[in-house]
């Protein structure tokens, strides 16, 4: 069928809108026409090359380009079509996104660790899922998907793996943020962070992963939640979703960190910047206290090795840092249950769309992003 999507063709380029060829699906897939898809940070780190694996690598991985390819990751759609032996999907089923597979059979799955699922192999690289052959073509030519899903396509199509069955009387809105923003950061407060009634929590960079950060570490109990953020509009946001205090800088956050904890400073500090730079974490560990847990959610320059952590202190106040993939959530599980708490009006949603923009728009939904405008920007393609 004939389609859409916004496609990047190299490094540091604009988001091009192309005509896209989608085929229809093989065994074991789905072809999905996307309502909303997300404007999440990590779409962009492939612009800016912060997650582009090095030239030197792409023959090891058995590619000639890394590029060209469809962006997104967080969407929320209907099906249209499904392939042979598809059971958990029909024509007509509202669908989240999951950027993290999830096939029930692999070691992670059966452990409860679905976001470690062995099928998020090759992500990087073009094809499917299912047999790593191409559904997609722009000028005739292969094209690869942003995490195999490539949400700002208006069409595509993608493993079953990869698609979460949703109520159909949820807002689609609602449904393309969990995808990947809320679960990510709920689950990083939650779940990765393992928040304690009565704990302080500090988030560093409130966006649409930060923010969500803010409203896991309350539901968990919190006592106190820091905000971090340059930008004046983000701390009152993160004041009206949660957070307690909110400062610019985590050095302007040192100090009343100091007075409110009596020293004790944080228990939980959690990385959600726009990107993540190794120096950024001798601030982190700074700001956590003893027995301490610092999740790492953001995303770091792929190449970068170096991060300043004083290691002896690390040890002597037995501390922890964490790395997590979607908030180390189930999707399969955790994007339901996500959405029935927003039913419950216990976890907001509504309130973090601030801008919505046709797909023609995307690059200046982008640009908002990075001015700090958005809590979460979204493409809505009628
Ligand atoms: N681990 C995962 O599975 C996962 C999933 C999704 C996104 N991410 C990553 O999470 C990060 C956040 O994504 P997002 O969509 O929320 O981005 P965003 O751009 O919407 O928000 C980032 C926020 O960080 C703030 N910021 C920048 N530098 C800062 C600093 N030094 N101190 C404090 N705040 C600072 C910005 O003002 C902005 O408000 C990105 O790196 C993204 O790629 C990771
Ligand atoms: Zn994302
Ligand atoms: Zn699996």
């Amino acid at each position: 069928m004939k389609a859409k999507a916004a496609v990047l063709w190299g490094q540091g380029q604009d988001w091009s809108i192309e005509d896209l060829q989608v085929d229809p699906p093989k065994a074991g897939e789905v072809l999905v026409e996307w309502k909303v898809a997300g404007m999440c940070h990590s779409d962009d780190h492939m612009k800016t090359g912060d997650m582009v694996p090095p030239r030197e690598a792409w023959e090891f991985m058995g590619i000639e380009d890394f590029y060209p390819i469809i962006g997104g990751h967080e969407g929320a759609g209907i099906v249209l079509e499904v392939g042979d032996g598809v059971t958990t999907l029909k024509p007509g089923d509202h669908v989240s996104a999951s950027f993290v597979p999830s096939c029930g059979r692999c070691r992670y799955c059966l452990t409860g660790k679905q976001a470690l699922c062995n099928n998020t192999a090759n992500t990087f690289i073009g094809g499917m899922i299912t047999d790593g052959t191409d559904r997609h073509f722009v000028n005739g030519k292969p094209i690869t998907l942003m995490a195999k899903l490539g949400t700002f396509g208006s069409h595509s199509c993608v493993s079953e793996l990869s698609l979460i069955k949703v109520d159909d009387d949820l807002p689609m809105e609602c449904v393309a943020l969990v995808s990947c923003g809320v679960a990510t950061g709920w689950g990083s407060a939650v779940r990765r962070a393992e928040t304690q009634p009565g704990d302080t929590v500090v988030v560093v960079g409130i966006g649409g992963i930060g923010i969500n950060a803010v409203q896991g570490a309350k539901m968990a109990g919190a006592k106190r939640i820091i905000a971090v953020d340059p930008v004046e509009f983000k701390r009152e946001k993160a004041l009206e979703l949660g957070a307690t205090h909110a400062y610019a800088s985590m050095d302007e956050a040192m100090g009343p960190l100091q007075e409110l904890t009596w020293g004790e400073m944080a228990d939980r500090v959690i990385m959600t910047p726009g990107v993540l730079h190794g120096e950024m974490m001798a601030s982190a560990m700074n700001l956590a206290g003893k027995g301490s847990t610092v999740v790492v959610t953001a995303i770091s320059p792929m190449m970068s090795n170096e991060a300043s952590i004083n290691l002896f202190n690390l040890a002597m106040w037995n501390k922890e840092v964490k790395g997590t993939i979607f908030g180390s959530l189930n999707p399969r599980y955790d994007i339901p249950a996500l959405l029935s708490m927003y039913r419950e009006g216990t976890l907001k949603l509504d309130e973090l769309i601030t801008n919505r923009y046709p797909l023609e728009q995307i690059n200046q939904g982008y640009a908002d992003m990075m001015a700090g405008k958005n809590i979460r920007g979204v493409i809505c393609y009628d």
